[in-house]
């Protein structure tokens, strides 16, 4: 998986090399393991790879001081082979006649590789990528069109891949199947861009065509053609792009994790504006095409997602459940794409996606599509694949999200799903006073969020005094179980300690066998529906030893005698809404350890914000 980016110079100034480095830096949440940027000079291909982030590939980029006005680059995920030079794409083929970019799985790749040993060739990486440029080149007998024509139907699996050919110097050749690929051309330069995501092109103005599954583009400064398989050209249709230009920056923060955190009052504020519709106590989005009907008539809710998507989606099914009465099923959509699902009749497929582009995502989608019910998708980011796939996208708003690790994003999806059970309560039984009392709940959030967050400095304290241990149990009841298992994702992902979201009520089934002295449980005691259940299990593990952290409502005093640390927080916070305030205490607690800890925030190892493989 990765991204790829590629650079054709028609008019304006700008060095190929140089284009494509400011591409691949907006593409680094697809992956910084590696990178790697091509072009051809005096008719050879040259590159430059190195390992690591893409500031590596700048460094060593600027040393070689090369103008080039066509170049490819990328930006890797490992997926197979190891972190070197010599896996980090471009890859060549024999020859060294190709040179080319992937993003994707070729899952027949191994087969194909014994295929051309057997005929002699030999291969330099490990990766599944070079079976492409040595097949390319294979089949190539100067005809570049023949030889994707007869590459392509070999390949098993996804790809969007970006090539040069030392034949034809001032072309790039594209293609896709299942992953994203992007064509743009500027307004004022006419120079040509190709980008695993519209959003990472570095001209504002551009008109941008995507390809769809196996067709392909060959590209130059003159000329864009594009065919299918058969060899016959199309006609693509073109929209212009007016890309803004948000400028990113930490805005005096350590790290974009610790800004995105201290985001959300405002980035919650957008998530409501202009949705509150006090009149008729409900949610309105104007973004969404499906009818009140059509609404009404849901009787099941089925939400795919991944990771943090995926834990908002588990909060989110009490939730619909609770107001709407809808059963509600939550599918992991790694795991729901090989089912064999059963979609019956009026079921709303809720698909959430901060990127929009996680691979697993949306293959879930493209099957759950075969049951013809509606899907609405949450996604931040626009323009992305899920949004073109949905039947309507309601929008997070909720800005660039820059570290790998979702916080913001995370809270606004749960504040658009609030709004979402609210929408369809109200339709279904929910009275107007039970609306007006969500609505009035769901606009004190930014002002609760904001005294959350004055206790940054109590948190980090906690941080501090147990960053030393390993292992971490992150507990609750009822909205605070699905809570805690997002709590326990934040930590194991940006500190690499070994941290578990357990149901309070069930450590007595096995888990409690872990509590000692070494581990500690934190537990988030927001649910005052369960409250005093959850204080026996606190005394349940309090009773073998095991030191425990609670965040809790600042009435709950009986909580001191059975906790080694608390955290009082609001306790005006109604259930419902807590699954917000609880998870921001989480994500700074999760901060403040990893920045003890000195682990590398925004870009934690072996992770991508977006895997856009399977
Ligand atoms: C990756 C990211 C997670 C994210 C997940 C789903 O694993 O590291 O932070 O929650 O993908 O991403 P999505 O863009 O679909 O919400």
């Amino acid at each position: 998986m990765c991204g790829i980016y590629g650079h054709i110079k028609k008019s304006s100034k700008t060095n190929s090399l140089n284009a494509c480095i400011d591409g691949l830096k907006k593409l680094e949440y697809r992956g910084y393991d590696s990178a790697g940027v091509a072009g051809i000079h005096d008719g050879k291909i040259v590159c430059c790879k190195t390992v690591g982030k893409v500031v590596v590939l700048e460094r060593a980029v600027k040393a070689i001081k090369l103008e080039l006005s066509v170049a490819i680059a990328h930006t890797r995920w490992a997926t197979h082979g190891k972190i070197t030079e010599t896996n980090a794409h471009p890859h060549f083929d024999e020859s060294r006649s190709i040179a080319l970019v992937h993003n994707g799985i070729i899952e027949n790749y191994q087969k194909l590789k014994t295929e051309l040993e057997e005929n002699g060739i030999e291969f330099l990486s490990e990766t599944d990528t070079e079976v492409i440029s040595q097949l390319i080149s294979f089949h190539y007998e100067n005809d570049i069109s023949k030889a994707i024509q007869k590459t392509l139907p070999l390949l098993e699996g996804s790809f969007a891949i970006a090539f040069i050919h030392k034949d034809h110097p001032d072309k790039i050749i594209a293609s896709s199947r299942g992953c994203p690929l992007a064509i743009g051309i500027c307004h004022e330069s006419h120079d040509i861009f190709l980008s695993s995501d519209s959003n990472a092109f570095t001209s504002s103005k551009l008109d941008v065509f995507y390809l769809h599954d196996d067709e392909y583009a060959i590209i130059s400064h003159e000329l864009i053609e594009v065919y299918n398989l058969a060899g016959i050209k199309l006609v693509k249709q073109i929209e212009t792009l007016n890309l803004e230009n948000i400028s990113i920056s930490k805005e005096g923060f350590d790290h974009f994790l610790l800004k995105e955190i201290h985001d959300q009052p405002l980035s919650i504020s957008k998530a409501i504006e202009n949705r509150l519709d006090y009149a008729n106590a409900t949610a309105n989005f104007s973004e969404l095409t499906l009818s009140d009907e059509e609404l009404q008539k849901t009787n099941r809710i089925l939400i795919l997602a991944c990771g943090s998507s995926y834990h908002a989606g588990c909060i989110a099914k009490q939730i619909f459940e609770a107001y709407a009465k809808i059963p509600t099923e939550v599918e992991i959509a790694s795991e729901f794409r090989y089912k064999d699902p059963i979609i019956l009749k009026n079921t709303l497929i809720l698909a959430i996606s901060q990127s929009g582009e996680t691979a697993d995502t949306l293959a879930a989608v493209k099957e759950s599509k075969r049951s013809n019910c509606p899907v609405i998708a949450l996604c931040n980011v626009k323009r992305s694949s899920l949004s073109r796939l949905a039947s309507s996208t309601l929008w997070l708003n909720a800005g660039p999200e820059i570290s790998v690790c979702s916080t913001k994003a995370f809270t606004s999806q749960l504040t658009l799903l609030m709004l979402l059970a609210l929408k369809i309560a109200r339709l279904k039984t929910l009275s107007h006073k039970e609306g007006k009392k969500f609505l009035f709940e769901i606009e004190r959030l930014p002002a609760q969020i904001a005294d959350i967050l004055s206790k940054s400095s109590e948190i980090e304290k906690i941080a501090k005094k147990y960053a030393g241990h390993k292992d971490f149990f992150f507990i609750g009841r009822n909205y605070m179980y699905p809570t805690s298992l997002e709590a326990a994702l934040k930590l194991k992902e940006i500190t690499y300690l070994n941290a578990t979201g357990y149901p309070a009520g069930e450590m007595k089934h096995g888990p409690i066998a872990l509590i000692s002295k070494k581990l500690v449980t934190i537990a988030l005691c927001g649910n005052k529906h369960t409250f005093e259940k959850l204080l026996s299990n606190l005394m349940e593990i309090k009773s073998r030893g095991g030191p425990i952290v609670a965040f809790a409502p600042k009435n709950s005093s009986e909580i001191l005698s059975l906790t080694n640390d608390v955290i009082f927080l609001s306790d005006s916070i109604s259930d419902t809404f807590a699954p917000i305030t609880y998870s921001i205490c989480c994500q700074l607690l999760a901060y403040y350890i990893a920045k003890f800890l000195g682990k590398d925030i925004d870009q934690p190892r072996n992770l991508a914000k977006s895997v856009t493989v399977e």
